[in-house]
């Protein structure tokens, strides 16, 4: 585990997100309430970008199928909806993150 920078603090605002690729990872940096998380950016479901998906306070919800995800932890608060049926799926990875100055930095 290293870790490495992927952005620079004013290039994710207060209730943004953006993704990454860092050390063949795919990750998800969020700016919740001022702090900032990361977690695994591919859904746990069937692979959807949740860097194109809906932030709405603290949970990410995923573009294809609507699986929800908390950005302080990773955990999978809401499975997929098919078929008006909401199933289940595996939680996020969560990283540690620093800001260090103005820079965010992901221990991958
Ligand atoms: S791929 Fe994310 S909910 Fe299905």
């Amino acid at each position: 585990m290293s870790l490495v920078e992927v952005a620079k603090v004013e290039e994710i605002p207060v209730g943004k997100m953006k993704g990454f690729t860092v050390a063949g990872k795919e990750i998800l940096v969020v700016n919740y309430q001022g702090n900032f998380y990361a977690i695994g950016k591919v859904c746990t479901h069937a692979g959807g970008d949740l860097s194109k998906g809906k932030l709405e306070g603290n949970v990410v919800t995923c573009p294809k199928h609507g699986s929800k995800f908390d950005v302080t932890t990773g955990k999978n608060v809401a499975g997929p909806r098919i078929a008006f049926i909401r199933r289940k799926t595996g939680n996020e990875s969560a990283y540690e993150v620093k800001v260090e100055g103005n820079s965010i930095r992901v221990n991958v």
